[in-house]
């Protein structure tokens, strides 16, 4: 077997990614915590609760945990709801707690990048309609000024928000996230807010910190036609179009396309330096003329990929090759921020995480700028509607007791970080079963 290591640019980013609802626990004042007391909302009625207890301070050993396992970055989200309890009231005491965080990460030579918005939100936003109701912008300008101002002497690097696509997807079509609604129009709605908000977010953390890098994070999902027939080619392009391009092309070209209908909005072009990627996997599609509610299509993995323990993402790391490629189709940097898979046991982990970054190796060769990757998650955290069902971390939580369990993939992704970069030898050790694959010959 040859040997030999692929190389990453230097002072790329190395980071695991989380989001406050998914880590703090104790959080009782936002619309995921409203959403988990409603029955038949979460997977066996499961709740956030402590969490992985980072609100009691557990962020400092697991800060220590990441930056011994090598990585040099950490994405988290603040939850505006702690920082705007009401919406005539800010919480210095919670904006504390954050800039203490921050600080922890920079103590341990470790960048942060802070999302302002990861899918929850506060009560009182949710009682005047949410992002239905234009009010949202200002109000988000508002929570985005008030953050900023405190968190910027130790974050300049920005997401606003969080998957706006599966935001706008769980919450407003597939009624799976609060507030559970099931209104293609409320939906497009939605996006535009978010797509006003977003532009206006970005002026004022650039108003009040010039130097700062602002962008989102889209999920990108492949769309794989499942046949040459046109009208499956069709609709895996009208699911691309709607769900991986809507938001960042507005971004660019200030045109809101909903295939049906164009909208300018202006204020958004140019408002991005970077596109954040979140990519988990790829779906074949098929043309359904019975499916009106999932868009008119049947979707479903490749026969022949392998599946994560809840079938809920396959292993698909060309998928990787393909978003990188769209994203670079914006002229800017690229972050992956997030990547990650639901295994408890780490045994498709390993080989996931490295047939990915040798994805993300090859198509940086073809000269696009990527900085960074973050992987999901540092530690086991509450995955939204699927509960605790799923375990997406390097580290494994016992939910009982609070311990971490280290996973062999805590070691593996220590090695990639300290490389800088993927080494045979680390391949033949974590998942020597893709050895051919990454080391041919
Ligand atoms: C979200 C995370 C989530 C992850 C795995 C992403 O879509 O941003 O919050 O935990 O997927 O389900």
């Amino acid at each position: 077997m040859p040997k030999g290591t692929y190389i990453f640019p230097e002072g790329f980013l190395w980071g695991t990614a989380t989001a406050a609802h998914q880590v703090e626990g104790r959080n009782q004042n936002n619309t995921w915590y409203a959403w988990e007391q409603e029955e038949g909302r979460i997977i066996n009625g499961h709740q956030s609760g402590l969490a992985c207890d980072w609100w009691g301070g557990r962020w400092r050993e697991d800060f220590d945990r990441a930056q011994a396992g090598g990585q040099n970055a950490h994405r988290l989200s603040i939850a505006w709801s702690r920082i705007q309890p009401e919406p005539d009231r800010w919480d210095e005491d919670a904006l504390d707690r954050y800039r203490e965080m921050l600080v922890g990460l920079r103590s341990r030579k470790m960048t942060p990048m802070v999302t302002l918005h990861h899918f929850s939100e506060p009560l009182w936003l949710a009682e005047m309609g949410g992002w239905e109701n234009e009010a949202v912008i200002d109000a988000f300008e508002a929570f985005t000024r008030k953050a900023v101002e405190a968190l910027m002497p130790y974050c300049n690097l920005w997401v606003t928000i969080n998957e706006p696509n599966v935001f706008m997807l769980g919450a407003y079509i597939e009624g799976l996230f609060p507030p559970g609604k099931k209104d293609f129009n409320a939906a497009l709605q939605v996006m535009q807010h978010m797509i006003r908000a977003h532009a206006r977010a970005y002026k004022v953390i650039h108003e009040l910190q010039p130097d700062a890098r602002v962008g989102s994070s889209i999920n990108y999902r492949g769309f794989r036609s499942a046949s040459w027939l046109p009208w499956d080619r069709l609709a895996a392009k009208a699911l691309h179009t709607l769900f991986n391009d809507l938001f960042p092309r507005t971004l660019k070209d200030g045109v809101f396309n909903t295939i049906r209908k164009k909208t300018s909005i202006p204020e958004a072009i140019g408002t991005q330096d970077f596109v954040g990627v979140n990519y988990y996997s790829t779906d074949m599609v098929r043309f359904s003329p019975f499916a009106a509610k999932d868009m008119y299509t049947k979707r479903f993995y490749p026969e022949d990929a392998a599946l994560s323990e809840s079938d809920f993402i396959a292993n698909i790391p060309e998928g990787m090759i393909e978003a990188v490629k769209w994203a670079g189709g914006f002229g800017l940097p690229i972050i992956i921020t997030e990547n990650g898979v639901d295994d408890s046991k780490d045994s498709l982990r390993p080989r996931y995480i490295l047939e990915h970054l040798h994805a993300l190796w090859k198509i940086m060769n073809a000269n696009l700028r990527v900085e960074g990757y973050f992987h999901w998650a540092l530690v086991d955290n509450f995955e939204w509607e699927r509960g605790w069902t799923q375990r997406f971390g390097l580290w494994g939580l016992d939910l009982e007791t609070q311990a971490r369990i280290r996973r062999p993939s805590v070691d593996l992704y220590a090695e990639i970080c300290r490389t800088n970069g993927i080494a045979s030898d680390t391949v033949e050790k974590y998942a020597p079963e893709v050895m051919e694959t990454l080391f041919p010959g």
